[in-house]
């Protein structure tokens, strides 16, 4: 796989706050296209975090999904794997997609840094550098909906967002874009019986949100 260059790099388009939307298809086909984004961010050394992973976690899920749900980075087991969320918060997301009655054809799942950070510290500054690539992902997936999960997920997608704690659990319109509906991180369910139950409380919103046919 070509190793990203100066050239070759993603744009940064992004800089500018939210991310795009629904710019136009490629020509080739978007199973092309994303495999060949893949293939990228798999050869990708433009961070530290390129030296220190074992895999590079690109994406599960469908390629027309209608919901993208976006971690903030890769733990352990999704660094062994190479597979989003396939840890404990793993288990929670899964056990909530299956709540949500989302079917194989309209999820998939992604992070913000595709490299598991050193103590599975957020690094905003490899967020930077990776930042074109999840843009690529999202313009190719083209989601009517995102969910944040967690602050620096939201952050990401909506600088201007206020605090997880105060936006979690409520659709963040954004017109022309991909509707946002952070919920907090599932990990920090796992922590926490208070944000366990604003976790449950937060997804039965989404739950009735999704079903309530406006997205
Ligand atoms: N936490 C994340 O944010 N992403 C993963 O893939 C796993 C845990």
């Amino acid at each position: 796989m070509t190793r990203p260059t100066r050239r070759t790099r993603p744009s940064d388009r992004g800089r500018r706050g939210n991310l795009p939307s629904r710019p136009a298809r490629p020509r080739g086909g978007i199973r092309t296209e994303f495999e060949r984004l893949t293939g990228e961010i798999r050869a990708c050394r433009l961070c530290p975090l390129g030296s220190t992973r074992s895999h590079a976690v690109v994406y599960r899920g469908a390629l027309a999904p209608r919901v993208v749900f976006v971690g903030e980075a890769p733990g352990v087991e999704e660094d062994r794997t190479g597979v989003p969320f396939v840890g404990r918060s793993g288990r929670v997301l899964d056990a909530t997609i299956v709540r949500l009655g989302l079917s194989a054809r309209e999820f998939g799942v992604l992070n913000v840094l595709k490299c598991r950070p050193p103590h599975n510290r957020f690094d905003r500054a490899s967020a930077r550098t990776c930042r074109p690539y999840l843009e690529r992902q999202l313009a190719l997936l083209r989601p009517r909906v995102l969910v944040p999960l967690g602050a620096n997920a939201l952050k990401t997608l909506d600088p201007a967002a206020p605090p997880i704690l105060r936006c979690a659990g409520t659709p963040r319109g954004r017109p022309g874009a991909p509707q946002l509906f952070p919920l907090v991180h599932p990990a920090a369910s796992l922590r926490s019986r208070l944000l366990r139950e604003r976790w449950q409380k937060d997804v039965e919103l989404l739950a009735a949100w999704l079903g309530s046919g406006v997205v």
